[in-house]
């Protein structure tokens, strides 16, 4: 939930410390600090809010130097958010930043404070610093054994880095449950961080610590050991594929509105990773990839996930069962994992995280190993923890997404689930020579290719589609209170619908399935409450007409989005916002299947989220209270 970062090298160290906090601050925005060494001391800046504050604090304090320093941005668990709860903490001449929470902090509190001390903050993250100046003083033993002596005395999930007045031109960090990504080159030295993002801006061969690895960073190296044994390990670089420019927002005035615009390309990226190429003709045949073999030996498959990517699930669950005739279930990783739910042996147990480091979405992976039932995980970030802990990983290729409101990372996991779906059911349909499922399917990944387009002319600023969304976000910003409902695969949508509006404007917001209105929330409905209705031309258009009409009937503003065509809904609402498609004159049919509209109905709903908060004024990128990678139950 905090990022973390330092640096030992000969570039400015408090240049890519900021640097590397401000591609950290998605993960957690309510404090931050730096500590560096200056004539032989280490001095700790540290101010309330965003990195803006501690920015101006070294405005004039820039400082370069070999002896390397370390930042934090803070996402607060113990203690209130503010200067004095700011990492890092500094015990004597030992500085710490942590990300985590030490479960046994009562525990060294009372030991602390049992020797005569007492701590400066409220949190946590302070206390390891006093264990490492008690083995240092007690035992006798030097400063990196103890750190790793430290480490073995605290519970639950941590990753500490820690540098020492005594010590120049060292940092060690220690890594178990929140990530730790290295990298080192003679040209621009060691850093460590807790993601690959500030580290892309130098090189993209990163090391990956794994649970209980410490790691000693100096300039000229760094090495690796385990933690139980003290015994140096290997942690061979990994090559990334995501570069630096795609962590700019490109002129766009928020990350937000510049992932929303990305989406066509997220759909390209994930189609074209996941498809073996066939000589410029569309492929039906997947590049190979052991998760597909056991997939295919399924009979059921769990999918566990939290916020957006829960979502994004239960839309994967239509599209298992529907194409490949797979019983599924789609659950929230936060109950799934404290139920005690019944798996079979031949049963899957899916973690779908767009950050790979979601704690509750780990957790069930964890244990599902240990259970012996078979893992798989869809993410977006290559070598994340949950891609690590999955027995076989399917990734998304949305490329790096800072907007902490997740847009095109749904996208790209909403495309994986359905190309598995259809290749499980192209699969069946071959096995049984049903024709008709075949042709079906081979038709769906053929528009699958033409979606990129249509989804690219709805976004143009002067579409229909942008220019009805905008519309209709601004006039119904004031409104009491939002329900977003579909039914079908717009239920997922309307969900993250609301979702977003909460996220980004603070607005209340609840996503229904359409057909539950009348069953309570209809008793909300007044004029000056808003309702938005999904209602493509597909298998529950009517149905979800009908509830549209329950609830104009109850005086509440409706804005339903449909087919470009529609010529019923547009009498029917206040705000009409055309998808960009229409039905095909010849037969009457949909251009595209009904299977595809949520990959247009959810940036439409991301984009009139987005124009409310930006009219409200709120921090579109960076909400109140919330973090990008949730890595705390
Ligand atoms: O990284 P994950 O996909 O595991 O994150 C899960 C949720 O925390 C995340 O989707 C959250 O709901 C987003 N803020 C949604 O915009």
């Amino acid at each position: 939930m905090c990022g973390i970062i330092g640096y030992v090298g000969e570039r400015s160290i408090s240049d890519v410390l900021l640097k590397g906090l401000k591609r950290l601050e998605y993960r957690g925005y309510d404090s931050s600090g730096v500590a560096m060494f200056h004539g032989g001391m280490i001095e700790v800046h540290k101010a309330a809010g965003k990195i803006v504050g501690i920015e101006t604090l070294l405005a004039d304090r820039r400082q370069s130097g070999v002896e390397g320093g370390i930042g934090h941005t803070r996402w607060a668990t113990h203690g209130a958010p503010n200067t004095k709860n700011a990492h890092p903490h500094r015990v004597q001449d030992i500085v710490l930043v942590h990300n985590g929470i030490i479960e046994n902090y009562r525990e060294i509190q009372k030991l602390v404070q049992s020797k005569g001390f007492t701590p400066k903050s409220e949190t946590d993250s302070e206390l390891f610093a006093f264990l490492v100046l008690f083995e240092m003083t007690d035992s006798k033993v030097d400063f990196i054994e103890a750190i790793r002596r430290s480490f073995l005395k605290i519970s639950g999930n941590s990753s500490v880095v820690v540098m020492s007045e005594r010590q120049p031109g060292l940092i060690v960090g220690i890594r178990n449950g929140s990530p730790l990504v290295a990298s080192w080159n003679s040209e621009h030295g060691a850093m460590l961080a807790s993601d690959a993002q500030p580290i892309l801006d130098y090189t993209n061969q990163v090391h990956y610590l794994e649970n209980y690895d410490m790691i000693v960073c100096r300039k000229s190296g760094i090495e690796f050991f385990d933690v139980h044994t003290a015994k140096p390990i290997k942690r061979p670089a990994t090559k990334l594929d995501w570069s630096a420019d795609r962590l700019d927002k490109n002129g766009y005035p928020h990350y937000m509105l510049k992932e929303i615009h990305e989406q066509a390309r997220t759909i390209l990226d994930t189609l074209n990773a996941n498809f073996a190429t066939s000589g410029g003709h569309i492929p039906f045949d997947f590049a190979p990839h052991p998760g597909l073999d056991q997939l295919s030996k399924t009979d059921r498959l769990s999918i566990v996930a939290c916020g957006t990517s829960w979502h994004a699930s239960l839309l994967g669950k239509f599209w298992f069962e529907k194409l490949a005739g797979l019983s599924v279930e789609a659950e929230l990783a936060s109950e799934f994992r404290y139920r005690s739910p019944v798996l079979k042996k031949n049963q899957v147990v899916m973690g779908v995280s767009q950050s790979g480091e979601t704690a509750d979405t780990l957790a069930v992976l964890q244990d599902v190993n240990k259970r012996g039932i078979p893992t798989m995980c869809i993410s977006n970030v290559k070598g994340s923890t949950i891609s690590r802990e999955a027995k076989s990983a399917f990734y998304t290729y949305a490329g790096p997404e800072i907007g902490v409101a997740s847009t095109k990372a749904f996208t790209g996991q909403i495309l994986m689930m359905l190309l598995l779906a259809g290749k499980l059911g192209r699969e069946a349909a071959m096995a049984d020579s049903s024709g008709k499922a075949m042709i079906e399917i081979e038709k769906m990944y053929r528009e699958l290719f033409e979606l990129p387009h249509h989804l690219a002319n709805g976004l143009l600023e002067e579409s229909a589609t942008s220019r009805a969304t905008k519309a209709a976000a601004l006039a119904t910003q004031n409104s009491k209170g939002f329900f977003f409902v579909g039914r079908g695969y717009s239920f997922p949508i309307a969900l993250e619908g609301a979702l977003k509006l909460k996220e980004i404007a603070y607005v209340h917001a609840e996503g229904y399935a359409a057909g539950e209105l009348k069953h309570g929330p209809i008793a909300m409905l007044e004029p000056d409450f808003a309702v938005v209705v999904l209602a493509p031309h597909d298998l529950w258009y009517e149905k979800t007409v009908s509830n549209l009409q329950e609830a104009k009937a109850r005086g509440a503003k409706i804005i339903a989005v449909g087919h470009a065509d529609d010529k019923l809904l547009p009498s029917m609402c206040d705000h009409f916002i055309p998808l960009p498609i229409n039905t095909k004159k010849e037969d009457g049919k949909p251009v595209l299947s009904e299977t595809l509209i949520p990959f247009l109905l959810a940036p439409i709903m991301q984009l009139f989220s987005y124009q409310i908060a930006v009219h409200k004024g709120t921090d579109v990128d960076q909400p109140r209270n919330l973090a990008k990678s949730v890595t705390v139950e």
